[in-house]
């Protein structure tokens, strides 16, 4: 062993994802939701964990805000935080779906590079979702006044207003929030769901 080699050993399981899948009746998946602060990524998420939870389905939601008050606590909103951010949510969303569940993430992400990494740590087995409401639907929505306060200077490096968010290119799903009810988008995003994980 060379000076100041990680000497780690990472260990496998002995239930197979087979296993798994077959003891609850549908395989595990990420969905990965990217888009504005306001554009309904954590409503959706939510609600589409009550239909699913509602089927059987072992669902859990891995949500910015929520993460960001434990796990993700240290990091600001710098791209260098942004992309620890992200990583973190993907490893963690990673081992939940390797044990069986189905991950719904909902993280603004804003850079095509951090979510091509999220994409790399997660492999197969994960679905990018485009929640798509344009910026002034956002502003105009302003749920908890961040956009005011970055308008206005109190805040700074915002997305959308003076950090950069970069849509997909080539999403899995592309939901239209500024448009559609959030009952018809959770059951669009629902049923996507559902037919990725059932059994063949
Ligand atoms: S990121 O970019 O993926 O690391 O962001 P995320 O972890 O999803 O956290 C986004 C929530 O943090 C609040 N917030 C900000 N968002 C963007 N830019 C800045 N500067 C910022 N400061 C605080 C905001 O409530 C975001 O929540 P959502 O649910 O997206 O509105």
């Amino acid at each position: 062993i060379a000076a100041g080699e990680k000497v780690i050993h990472p260990t496998g399981s002995e239930v197979t994802q087979q296993d798994r899948a077959r003891a609850k009746g549908h395989r595990g998946g990420v969905f990965w939701l990217t888009g504005l602060s306001g554009s309904g990524k954590s409503t959706l998420a939510r609600a589409t964990e009550v239909a699913l939870f509602a089927e059987g389905v072992d669902v859990t939601v891995l949500d910015g805000d929520t993460l960001r008050a434990g796990l993700c606590k240290d990091l600001g909103f710098s791209e260098a935080d942004r992309t620890e951010n992200v990583r973190r949510a993907a490893e963690v969303a990673r081992i939940l779906r390797d044990s069986g569940q189905v991950v719904l993430v909902a993280l603004i992400s804003p850079l095509l590079s951090d979510r091509a990494l999220a994409r790399q740590i997660l492999g197969e087995d994960f679905a990018e979702i485009f929640v798509d409401a344009d910026l002034a639907t956002c502003e105009q929505r302003d749920p908890k006044g961040l956009y005011a306060a970055a308008r206005s200077g109190k805040i700074s490096g915002f997305t959308g207003i003076d950090a950069p968010y970069e849509p997909p290119l080539n999403p899995a799903l592309h939901l239209k929030t500024s448009a559609g009810s959030v009952e018809s988008e959770t059951k669009t995003l629902a049923s996507f769901i559902t037919k990725s994980v059932t059994l063949s």
